[in-house]
């Protein structure tokens, strides 16, 4: 065992009131890395409070920037959640944790392949069984899907789901489309000055402080022994159930290819390429056309899809839910 995570284990066994929270860390341009910073500082800050960070370290690291191929070839195995071997980790399975924070981001309308290889890993299982689960998600902005995924994959490990933070790009949906790819292989988030920059804006990832402050003062109530949410009312999530179509054929769609290219190849194989070219043609005139598409009629829509609407947000704003009324309490 690792000396740090001894110490953390050690003091709170010594001093039971110790809380000890257990954070899983994955990020390649370091969104999602300063975002959990912001959640995490608060706790690190409390005295009554151990953090331990575990860091996930693929073996074969990806890359950042992206090359054209290399991206391309990460959506078979994304969209199969077949996980990429990671590095040995600092716990042992032994550590017994009060909470678990996980934040992940989304590769190809799943949860990514670090992340998903975590879950799958056996130590998950030791470390993850029976413990209270929040959840951050930090992606472009489609990530119902992905988060469907992760209840399976949590439900496996017997975790228990508690919270759910997302964060989402802030710019429209077409914008986004093509100004995350840009950043992620380019490694400019404003590779073109005419669209607004990729990724999360500065204000929310500061913002996100809010929920480490909530959790902070609900592990000193014990409230993460109990089934209801730690962070309600903080705006948490935004689910927008109008994306879901596209979620939808997006996923059929790169499950159907990315059997296809597993049976040609394994992960970066040249023999995938020309197979990858083709499906990338595919691919965005499947965005050009159903996302835009699917919008439209559901604004033409809108009125008999209000209904079916509010029981999908309502859905997938589950278990935080998108209430704002503790805002005041917790806005630095
Ligand atoms: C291979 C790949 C696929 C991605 N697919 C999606 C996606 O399906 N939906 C989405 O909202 N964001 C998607 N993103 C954006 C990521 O979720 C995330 O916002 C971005 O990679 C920055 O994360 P980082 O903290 O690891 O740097 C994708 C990113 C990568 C690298």
């Amino acid at each position: 065992m690792n000396f740090m995570v001894a110490l953390n284990t050690i003091e709170s066994q010594l001093h039971p009131s110790i809380k000890s929270i257990l954070v899983l860390s994955y990020s390649q341009t370091g969104q999602l890395a300063e975002i959990t910073g912001r959640i995490i500082d608060p706790l690190r800050m409390d005295s009554s409070i151990t953090v331990h960070i575990e860091t996930l370290r693929p073996v074969t690291p990806y890359p950042f920037p992206w090359k054209f191929f290399s991206f391309l070839d990460a959506f078979p195995e994304s969209a199969h959640m077949i996980p990429p071997p990671l590095q040995p980790f600092l716990l042992t399975g032994e550590e017994n944790f009060d909470l678990v924070i996980l934040p992940y981001q989304v590769w190809f309308l799943a949860p990514s392949l670090p992340i998903t290889a975590f879950l799958k890993h056996p130590l998950a299982k030791k470390l993850l069984a029976g413990k209270p689960v929040v959840t951050v998600i930090a992606c472009r902005n489609m990530w119902m899907l992905a988060q469907e995924k992760m209840k399976g994959l949590l439900y496996d490990c017997g975790a228990r789901l508690i919270d759910n933070v997302v964060l989402v790009d802030p710019s429209p949906t077409l914008a986004s489309l093509l100004t995350t790819p840009l950043w992620l292989l380019s490694g400019k988030r404003d590779f073109l000055s005419v669209l607004p920059p990729a990724g999360i804006d500065a204000a929310s990832i500061r913002a996100a402080s809010r929920f480490g402050f909530a959790l902070r003062d609900a592990l000193h109530n014990d409230q993460e022994h109990g089934s209801t949410p730690l962070l309600a009312g903080l705006k948490a999530v935004d689910a927008d159930p109008r994306l879901l179509f596209s979620e939808k054929a997006g996923t059929r769609s790169f499950y159907l290819w990315g059997k296809l290219l597993s049976a040609v190849g394994e992960p970066g194989q040249l023999r995938r390429r020309p197979f990858l070219l083709f499906y990338v043609i595919f691919l965005i005139a499947l965005i050009l056309t159903i996302v835009p598409l699917s919008l439209l009629i559901q604004v033409v829509l809108r009125p008999f899809l209000r209904r079916r609407f509010a029981v999908l947000k309502q859905h997938f704003d589950a278990p935080t839910g998108s209430g704002i009324e503790r805002m005041s309490l917790y806005e630095q």
